[in-house]
């Protein structure tokens, strides 16, 4: 059983990054320069989340509705990425991240997808910590491609629809191999989800924080692991139910 200590933190952390635009418009700059200052806080967070002793660290890096902004903002984005790739495969490799990726990256450019199946080649065999890019995500779209491949599978009589459960079709998600968020933050002062884990956060915790994805820091995430740790999940039970449960 987990011990008390250890479930105050949380094993899989999912952050939805938000706000670059308004840091930068803050600043009198382009939106771009937001999205560049952004990438520094993703490798701030990828080893602040190491550190803390996370196992998981989800990042909601591009929507399937982000290819509706403008058309050089989406290049931007892409050539940051592809950049963001090479720059760090070293440091995946030196500190054991492993590079995973959900959502439908086969419809990123090609030199996105050349550096994505590169690391994520050469990152497979570290199993401490997963770094999992949400690219080209949509939560919706993720359980429309499960459906299908659940009902293909139903059609070449590998799964029976009268056993039909939510433990059999979550094999079919993007996440099939990932454990659930425990944590979801969202950063910039939104409280929306922004069609992010739908399912997968059933049970997660939510922290929302007014700090601008640019600007979070180390000590933001600690906080948020800490307010976390403050909460009791109760998955349906009561609280009497859980405290006659754990162990002193
Ligand atoms: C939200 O800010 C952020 C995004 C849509 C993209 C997130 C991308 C990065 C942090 C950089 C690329 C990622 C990686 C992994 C290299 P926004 O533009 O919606 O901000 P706003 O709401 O203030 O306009």
């Amino acid at each position: 059983m987990t011990s008390p200590a250890s479930s105050r933190i949380p094993g899989h952390v999912a952050i939805i990054m938000d706000g670059n635009g308004r840091w930068a418009r803050q600043r009198g700059l382009p939106r771009i320069e937001g999205h560049r200052r952004g990438v520094e806080t993703v490798r701030t967070v990828t080893d602040a989340g190491r550190e803390l002793g996370l196992r998981t660290l989800t990042l909601y890096a591009f929507s399937v509705e982000n290819w509706n902004r403008p058309q050089d903002e989406v290049g931007a984005l892409m050539g940051l990425l592809e950049y963001y790739l090479k720059k760090e495969l070293n440091t995946f490799v030196k500190n054991r991240i492993r590079l995973r990726t959900i959502g439908r990256t086969e419809d990123l450019p090609a030199g996105v997808q050349k550096h994505l199946n590169h690391t994520i080649a050469a990152t497979r065999e570290f199993t401490d910590y997963t770094l999992v890019l949400a690219l080209n995500y949509g939560a919706r779209t993720e359980i429309g491609d499960a459906a299908r491949a659940y009902g293909e599978a139903v059609a070449a009589g590998k799964e029976q629809p009268g056993e039909a459960s939510w433990e059999r079709f979550r094999r079919y998600l993007y996440t099939a191999d990932l454990p659930d968020p425990d944590l979801i933050i969202r950063t910039s002062g939104e409280t929306r989800l922004s069609n992010f884990l739908l399912m997968q956060g059933a049970y997660a915790e939510f922290v929302f924080t007014p700090v601008l994805w640019p600007d979070f820091s180390k000590d933001d995430l600690a906080a948020a692991i800490a307010e976390y740790g403050k909460r009791e999940r109760r998955y349906g039970l009561t609280s009497e139910q859980l405290q006659t449960a754990t162990p002193a």
